[in-house]
């Protein structure tokens, strides 16, 4: 029934002027709750995780590898646009952008930054690998800058450069910068004298991705990729209360993670970095602040099949980090609930209110991946996250 001949309904056959007073006071009572239900009856109020998300045209939303940038009252989340199918993983559109005020109700604002168009020759061109995008603000300049993992056309995962675009608008259009390989020429500033000196010989090998036939060090990967730049694969960001901002991704054929500070305009490296987790493949990093501890959630390295969680701590962010070992409490199978880490975020204006973002792909068709979002838990210095079907924020 319309809203209209609810109130005819309602009104018919009343002859009494009182009773027609009462009762229209009572329909229009009526009629804004209906106005009010039907305004509100697309709101979504709970997380649930693994389930289709829909955003304001009522699409699963498509942010794949993302990571969230709060600005002015507003969450953007930007993540890689996945296609239909087995081949949907390869970046044929680009990074896609959400925003929205409450973390639950989600509106597209579109495509941040676009791939060129086939055979234009460009390292983003369609068909390229671009995953993990991450944004974040720089205040000095005022504009926003993404930096993510990208494998030009062909390649396969042997490229393993980072790329990085900016823009004065947060949700883009974004101009593509460059893509390299971090910090060619540094040595890293925990680098030891022997692996400086040459002393340990590198054979200037590359291997597979998720194992090694030595220690990483006793291959000097570090030396390998000294001339052309270290190894870049799974990334993320973080700015630091200082306004320094870092860059943190899988190197050394994914082997160990490096943190490296970037510059003031966070568009390029400094030649500043360390060397973590030596030999522990520590993929899918996503790292946040509290209480002035820095921590890290990350994955072991199989693929887009999940594998279990591990987590770290330290004082100072580029190390020592120690670390925690698996934060998930009640995961039975120790597939980090089926997920993937990509980001840890704050929530605005709540203390300790942190919620872990991680990905449940579905490499055979890739747009279905599906997200997983989870609160965290603390307990002294560890962080713990347990499994909630729907959930809301306290
Ligand atoms: C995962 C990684 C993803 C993607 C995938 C490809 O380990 O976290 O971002 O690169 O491997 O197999």
């Amino acid at each position: 029934m319309t809203q209209y001949n609810a109130l005819n309904a309602l009104c018919i056959n009343n002859t009494d002027l009182n009773t027609l007073m009462k009762n229209k006071l009572f329909s229009l009572l009526i009629a804004a709750i209906i106005l009010l239900s039907c305004d509100n009856s697309n709101k979504i109020r709970s997380f649930e995780p693994g389930e289709i998300w829909p955003d304001n045209n009522g699409i699963h939303i498509n942010a794949h590898g993302g990571g969230i940038l709060f600005h002015k009252g507003k969450y953007y989340w930007f993540g890689e646009h996945k296609t239909e199918g087995n081949t949907g993983n390869v970046a044929n559109v680009g990074v896609h952008c959400y925003s929205s005020k409450d973390l639950y109700n989600w509106q597209d604002e579109g495509i941040a930054l676009a791939v060129m168009p086939e055979g234009s020759g460009s390292p983003i061109e369609k068909g390229c690998i671009l995953e993990r995008p991450k944004v974040i603000y720089n205040k000095k300049n005022n504009n926003y800058v993404m930096w993510f993992h990208l494998e030009p056309k062909g390649g396969g995962y042997t490229g393993a450069l980072s790329g990085v675009a900016v823009s004065d608008n947060i949700t883009g259009p974004y101009a593509f910068l460059r893509a390299a390989r971090p910090n060619a020429g540094h040595w890293p500033l925990n680098a030891s004298e022997q692996m400086k000196s040459g002393a340990i010989p590198s054979e200037g090998k590359y291997y597979g991705g998720g194992s090694l036939p030595a220690h990483p060090d006793s291959l000097n990967l570090v030396a390998r990729d000294f001339g052309g730049g270290q190894m870049a694969r799974d990334m993320t960001l973080f700015v630091d209360d200082d306004q320094k901002a870092y860059h943190i991704y899988s190197s050394e054929d994914n082997s160990t993670l490096h943190i490296a500070l970037l510059n003031d305009d966070y568009t390029d490296h400094t030649g500043i970095y360390t060397r973590q987790f030596l030999g522990r493949f520590m993929e899918a990093p996503a790292m946040f602040k509290k209480d002035s501890k820095y921590y890290l959630m990350m994955s072991g390295c199989t693929g887009w099949a999940p594998n279990q969680a591990r987590s770290a701590v330290a004082d100072d962010i580029l190390g020592e980090w120690t670390e925690l070992g698996d934060p998930c409490i009640g995961d039975n199978d120790k597939k980090t609930f089926h997920s993937q880490s990509t980001f840890i975020l704050p929530v605005q204006g709540r203390k300790n209110q942190y919620i872990y973002m991680g990905d449940r792909w579905t490499p055979k068709n890739a747009i279905d991946g599906r997200y997983i979002w989870l609160p965290l838990e603390f307990e002294g210095d560890k962080f713990f996250i347990r499994q909630h079907n729907e959930w809301s924020l306290k």
